[in-house]
């Protein structure tokens, strides 16, 4: 392709304390080589996510990000060229690129969407972050009716549908979040029964308050200090779903040796700490979205998402999110979704 190029957002260097916006570049290359087993993707949506930040420090489930190298997502992209046996082009897929414009990825990593649905759900609700919820919630913490559910950013991306899964599953939940905004929104719009801000002085007290017969599922998203305070608080036979660390993603100080007491709350009240990768439960993936779409469908469940435009936009909402300054599904859209048809006409033509 001569005439098209690939703007892209890097790592321009791993970041020292805080991520800022002077640890991103972007920067202008050639669109991607596609090999024979590959897609390639005009991206239109990209998701912004905390494992962005903690993979610029140390490797996750993937290898630590380098300097120059695009800032990885989940993305939602119009295949424009592929391998005769995969999406056709025109195909609006799911699928795991980076910050950019254009990605080739293999094509047996894509996935179709859900039809019907506005595409920014399928980066919310219907993506990662839904089906997150729904198995952490459910095959990991096994929630059952009347018991005391505890999720920790609860009003972010996983947790604002973490604790409706649960509130369906007729559980009392309780949302730990960073301001009172947030908490307000999970109390009027989504259901939950109580909530506390863990900025508070009284964090440790609210929360034990709003737990009086104890907390038979911590789905835990932040690690660190929270865990420290949720730990002697949980219950007999409690299940405390690792899903996260946030708190330990945005610095470049090494983990904290947390949580205080960890052995004597796990023995002496029988506790199952268990970790999950969404990735586990792919194979059961339809039935989820299905469950999902008709909870969202008769109105049991809301989805927030905040759309923010350009991909230049995409450092400055990562830096936002990490400080506690987004509510729900953070999405950043590099394109528009009107006249997809035009552009893949004129791309073919070049290609
Ligand atoms: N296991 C899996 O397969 C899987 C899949 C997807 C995501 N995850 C994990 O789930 C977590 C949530 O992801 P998300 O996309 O939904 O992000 P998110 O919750 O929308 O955003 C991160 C939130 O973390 C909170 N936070 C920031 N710094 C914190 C600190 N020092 N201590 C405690 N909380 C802090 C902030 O909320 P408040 O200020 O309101 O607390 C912030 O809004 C992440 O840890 C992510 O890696 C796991």
């Amino acid at each position: 392709v001569s005439n098209v190029m690939n703007q892209q957002i890097v790592l321009a260097q791993s970041p020292s304390g805080r991520v800022t916006l002077s640890d991103f570049a972007l920067v202008t290359t050639e669109v991607p080589f596609r090999a024979a087993d590959q897609v390639l993707l005009r991206n239109i949506l990209v998701s912004v996510a905390p494992h962005q930040r903690a993979v610029m420090q140390e490797p996750t489930f993937r290898p630590r990000l380098v300097a120059g190298e695009v800032i990885p997502s989940s993305v939602i992209a119009e295949v424009v060229a592929g391998p005769p046996d995969g999406p056709a082009p025109g195909t609006v897929i799911a699928g795991t690129a980076g910050w950019e414009e254009y990605s080739a990825v293999r094509a047996a990593t894509v996935r179709p969407i859900l039809a019907g649905r506005p595409l920014v759900r399928q980066l919310s609700l219907f993506g990662l972050n839904g089906l997150t919820a729904y198995f952490g919630m459910l095959q990991v913490g096994c929630v059952r009716p009347g018991e005391t559910v505890v999720v920790s950013g609860a009003a972010g991306g996983v947790g604002h549908l973490a604790g409706q899964v649960a509130r369906i599953a007729g559980a009392h939940v309780v949302g730990i979040t960073g301001s009172a905004e947030k908490n307000l929104i999970l109390e009027k719009k989504l259901g939950y029964t109580h909530t506390v801000s863990r900025r508070s002085a009284a964090f440790p007290d609210d929360l034990r308050a709003a737990c009086a017969d104890g907390v038979d599922v911590y789905f835990d998203t932040a690690g660190g200090p929270i865990l420290d305070v949720v730990l002697p608080l949980m219950a007999t036979h409690g299940r405390i779903v690792c899903c996260g660390e946030t708190s330990q993603y945005d610095t470049d100080q090494t983990s904290l040796p947390s949580p205080r007491g960890f052995s004597k709350s796990v023995i002496t009240k029988s506790l199952r700490i268990e970790g999950f990768l969404v990735m586990d439960f792919s194979p059961q993936w339809g039935d989820a979205l299905t469950r999902l779409r008709d909870w969202e469908e008769s109105g049991q469940l809301a989805v927030i998402e905040d759309v923010r435009d350009g991909l230049d936009a995409a450092p400055a909402a990562l830096v936002a999110m990490m400080a506690g300054k987004s509510v729900g599904q953070l999405v950043v859209r590099i394109r528009q979704e009107a006249g997809l048809q035009q552009k893949r006409e004129t791309m073919f033509e070049t290609l």
